[in-house]
């Protein structure tokens, strides 16, 4: 996710704000850039793709002049890939201010399309870029910078945090958020605003939080909060007492545990401008016309470790809307096994890095085999996207765990809004089913954040399996795929024997498996739906039989699972084919929390790496 940090003081301004940067770099990125204004009337740019090294360079090359006002930015690319042109700060055409952003304008393509028949020249691909020159505009009519920003954010749909500076009023930066971060730091004669307190720690552990929907100026005068309408506001004054490194993980010990509780954000920033005015579904960035979907007539997807498991739940969304029938299989197999293709085959590749080896070959033989190729990806611009003909960007932020939590729930998203978009360009689904699934989706944040507000129940049962050394886990339909990957983030993390089950096979075999006080996780389906939780009862009944120690994840209200659970996790209602996106999450917890008391490193566990870039 993108790292934002501004300061006015007494310092040069360049070397605090890079400093700032240097501490955000944590938080992934693919190109950086600084703004400083200079006494005089002129806002001076240096911005570059790739690392914090890279714009050091060209500072170096090319000193900017001495300023005590500036604003920083670590881009990691959304809107457009990472390139220098695409690189924030932006600014208007009269080049007056510089504005850096971290979020998605939503309705960027609306707004782009007015500021060009007004003659406006856009040189990115960025929504950004749309804000620097309407804030310019603002300014140029004659308002100061926080009326500007205020008025702006007015006609903003989305989630974003902007930083802006204007050459003619050199000691003054204007912040703004909705639904995304922004601190404000408080020091002696000197203020600053950060994506996170890293960003500032160094210089002051003195802190505002600011509220939604605020805008925030700071000077050397000290700082002032407004709503976007021009109200005054408060922010809750807070002292940080976390070293950098807790810091860094947003006060949590592990940056796998930080993005398990970023996923709320993450689905909702994954579902964000989908929507037409009209409620019909976009999907901006896949480049596939209506006639080529409507040709497709089977979909393969190709996918490895977590990322195959969100592709075998995609399996039964895309097949229950769209009707078209779909095959899941491991990218290591694929081209091993000649598959059958054509030009009607459309394969979707889904790959959180987009760099994963086994993935990118498999790819590359559909293509020789004239198929479509559709990504499923978190990384803007790696090479999965730039070989494939299609993509839909996941928004979960860059993922530095090495296991993925927030990336699974992501691409589970994306999933479902291409099964949704398939059926709307086929016909399949009426417009109203459609959008009926789609305010279901939205409400996904809110139930996620329910799970996770029992937390510390999972992990204290987490702590009672210390000396476990094997769990079973099972699932049907769609819980089939999650009992999965709750097993693999087991092994992965505590490296303990965990193997997920469909719950109906277990009487062929792995029955034999149960023995006394063995703990079997089963991921129970919402009630009401083919027989499927009757028949889940029924698989958990043998298990427990045997002795097994059941802990049943069920919706609230499921009465019925009650005499058979010895352990019960509830979890929201939500649709059976939705339901992955909030059964997962107490598993992850489970995992992480187990292997951190083992003592395991959570982040980098022994012998993996976050892109396999090897077959
Ligand atoms: C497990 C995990 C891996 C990846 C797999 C594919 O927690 O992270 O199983 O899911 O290596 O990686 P991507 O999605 O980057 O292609």
């Amino acid at each position: 996710m993108c790292g934002i940090v501004g300061y006015v003081g007494p310092q040069q301004a360049q070397g605090v704000v890079i400093d700032g940067l240097r501490r955000l770099e944590y938080r992934g990125y693919d190109s950086a850039g600084v703004a400083l204004v200079v006494q005089g009337g002129t806002v001076v740019t240096a911005k570059k793709a790739g690392k914090l090294a890279n714009l050091e360079k060209v500072l170096a090359d090319s000193p900017l002049p001495a300023s005590t006002t500036g604003i920083g930015h670590t881009r990691w690319a959304t809107h457009g890939p990472p390139t220098d042109v695409n690189a924030h700060p932006h600014d208007g055409n009269a080049h007056r201010i510089a504005l850096v952003h971290n979020g998605i304008i939503e309705n960027f393509a609306d707004l782009r399309a007015r500021l060009e028949a007004d003659d406006h020249v856009l040189v990115s691909q960025t929504d950004t870029e749309v804000v620097a020159h309407l804030v310019e505009l603002q300014v140029q009519s004659g308002e100061d910078l926080t009326t500007a920003m205020q008025r702006v954010c007015q006609q903003l749909e989305g989630a974003f945090t902007l930083v802006a500076v204007d050459s003619q009023d050199p000691d003054r930066v204007v912040a703004a958020r909705r639904n995304s971060p922004l601190v404000v730091g408080v020091g002696e004669g000197e203020y600053f605003v950060g994506s996170d307190v890293a960003a500032f720690i160094s210089h002051t552990r003195e802190a505002l939080e600011l509220g939604q929907d605020q805008v925030v100026t700071i000077t050397r005068d000290g700082v002032e909060i407004t709503d976007f309408d021009g109200r005054p506001a408060q922010g809750r004054r807070f002292h940080v007492d976390w070293d950098l490194s807790a810091a860094e993980k947003d006060g949590h010990d592990w940056f796998m545990r930080k993005e398990i509780f970023e996923q709320p954000r993450a689905v909702a920033d994954s579902l964000l401008g989908r929507r037409t005015r009209a409620g019909l579904l976009q999907l901006d960035e896949m480049r596939l016309s209506d006639d080529e979907i409507r040709d497709v007539d089977k979909i393969i997807i190709i996918a490895c470790g977590t990322s195959f498991y969100a592709g075998m739940v995609a399996k039964y969304a895309i097949e229950h809307w769209t009707r078209v029938p779909v095959e899941v299989e491991l990218a290591s197999e694929f081209r091993y096994r000649d598959p059958i293709l054509d030009y009607s085959t459309l394969i979707v590749a889904i790959s959180q890095s987009g760099e994963t080896a086994d993935t990118l070959q498999a790819i590359r033989h559909a293509r020789t085999q004239r198929s479509k190729v559709l990504a499923i990806c978190n990384t803007n611009g790696s090479t999965i996207p730039r070989e494939s003909d299609a993509v839909i960007y996941t928004h979960a932020g860059p993922e530095i765990g090495v296991a993925s939590t927030k990336g699974f729930l992501t691409q589970l998203v994306a999933c479902y809004l291409l099964a949704l978009y398939v059926a709307q360009v086929k016909g399949t689904r009426y417009g109203d089913e459609i959008n009926q699934v789609m305010g279901q989706l939205e409400a996904m944040p809110d139930h996620i954040e329910t799970v996770l507000s029992a937390s510390e129940s999972v992990y204290a049962l987490a702590r009672e399996h210390l000396d476990t050394r094997s769990v079973l886990f099972l699932g049907r339909h769609a819980g089939y795929p999650v009992a999965l990957e709750g097993a693999l983030k087991l092994k992965e993390l505590a490296y303990l024997h965990a193997e997920g089950f469909a719950a109906g096979e277990l009487k062929h075999g792995p029955i034999a498996l149960i023995e006394e006080g063995l703990p079997v996780l089963c991921v129970v389906p919402p009630r009401g739906r083919d027989q499927l939780h009757e028949k889940m009862l029924s698989g958990i009944q043998e298990v427990r039989a045997r002795g097994a120690r059941t802990i049943c994840l069920a919706e609230e209200g499921d009465t019925r699972i009650e005499p058979y659970a010895d352990v019960l996790i509830r979890l929201p209602q939500v649709p059976t084919l939705l339901q992955p996106l909030v059964a997962i999450v107490p598993l992850q917890l489970f995992a992480c929390e187990l292997a951190s008391a083992l003592g395991h490193d959570v982040d980098q566990p022994r012998n993996l790496a976050k892109s396999v870039t090897v077959e």
